[in-house]
């Protein structure tokens, strides 16, 4: 009996295979025009709790309707693959940019709509959650009672009071999302909530949002079955249209929008700023890398000027926030919005 095993084939994995994975030079999937805007809202249905949800917005832009609102977009929108949702596709983002910055603008006297992923970070409790700390590790027993450790005392009500004024106040309105067609549905109906606002509207589009999804005529009920013998999955995915055109163009006329283009390869970070800019014609495109998104990221303005923002040495040693840089460079930007739109 022959006792040799052969050694498996090798396999043939190259790091040039894996770099032309996707090709970057093929020309980018164009922005939505109306009829794709229409195709995807009549085949792709509102989540049932819109409505609802809009109503609440509506309330809160009335009560802030002599002052100023940014829609900030937060954390992934999913995937599903089922109805009755198993599996989803999914990305990092755990909304950090989001809820970090969402703090600066309240600080900076803007009313707040967090559309975020649900269960990803929030506004001042994301100092405490999702930490590696349990939250009870910020806690003490002191006779019989539950009281903050001591040594977390200061900060810790540092954040509570900033929290409480935003509360007191009605600055902050926390509306979530899951999927990706949620994401976009509550988007719409939100941009045109905030129109009467003109010119005092932000929107500061953080969200780490899919590029390809499944038709709701394509998603299969249930649960998709694994086949005896091991047989593949494979996905078709369509991709998803390109709204940023539509929301500048036609959804929120007036407002100031800034969108975020995120890469890994930095040697293509500034071209697709730039050409993100230049195809959704709105007013500033901030460009960050998967690696160093909490150290720096670069301004790319109609004006063709760049400007990097970055945390010095020092300020990443203190655990400073990227985000306190950012938002008020923005809020300068959106001051001369304002003042030029003459409304
Ligand atoms: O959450 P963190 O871990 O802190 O990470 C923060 C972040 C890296 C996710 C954030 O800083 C960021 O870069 N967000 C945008 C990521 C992204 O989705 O990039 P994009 O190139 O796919 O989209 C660019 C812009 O177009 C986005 O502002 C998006 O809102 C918008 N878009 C995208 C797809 C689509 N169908 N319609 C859109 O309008």
């Amino acid at each position: 009996m022959d006792s040799h095993i052969p050694s498996p084939p090798t396999r043939r994995l190259s790091m040039g295979e894996r770099e032309n994975a996707i090709d970057r030079t093929i020309p980018l999937f164009p922005p939505a025009a109306e009829i794709d805007e229409f195709n995807y809202f009549d085949n792709n249905e509102p989540p049932e709790y819109l409505e609802g949800m809009i109503r609440g917005a509506q309330e809160f832009v009335k009560f802030h309707r002599n002052g100023r609102v940014v829609l900030v977009t937060s954390g992934g929108t999913t995937v599903p693959l089922e109805n009755q949702t198993v599996r989803f596709i999914d990305n990092f983002s755990a909304g950090t940019r989001g809820a970090t910055s969402a703090e600066y603008f309240l600080e900076n006297g803007y009313a707040v709509i967090f559309l975020h992923r649900q269960f990803s970070l929030l506004p001042y409790s994301r100092h405490y959650s999702h930490s590696t700390n349990c939250f009870l590790d910020f806690m003490e027993e002191k006779d019989g009672k539950v009281v903050v450790d001591p040594k977390y005392q200061e900060e810790m009500l540092s954040v509570l009071r900033k929290y409480q004024t935003a509360k007191d106040h009605n600055l902050l309105l926390l509306l979530p999302f899951t999927t990706i067609n949620q994401y976009l549905h509550t988007l719409r109906a939100l941009s045109v909530t905030l129109r009467p606002l003109k010119s005092r509207a932000l929107f500061y589009l953080a969200a780490a949002v899919s590029d390809f999804f499944v038709p709701l005529h394509r998603i299969p009920e249930h649960k998709i079955q694994s086949k005896a013998g091991g047989s593949k999955l494979v996905m078709n995915l369509d991709p998803v249209p390109k709204f940023l055109h539509r929301l500048v163009d036609k959804w929120a006329p007036g407002a100031m929008i800034v969108s975020f283009k995120l890469e890994t390869d930095s040697s293509i970070l500034l071209s697709k700023a730039r050409q993100a800019l230049e195809r959704y014609a709105h007013q500033l495109v901030i460009g960050n890398l998967l690696q160093t998104r909490k150290a720096e990221v670069v301004f790319v303005e109609p004006d063709k000027t760049e400007l990097w923002i970055r945390l010095t040495p020092a300020q990443e040693a203190t655990g400073v926030d990227i985000e306190s840089l950012i938002i008020p460079a923005i809020i300068q930007r959106h001051d001369i919005w304002i003042k030029q739109s003459g409304n």
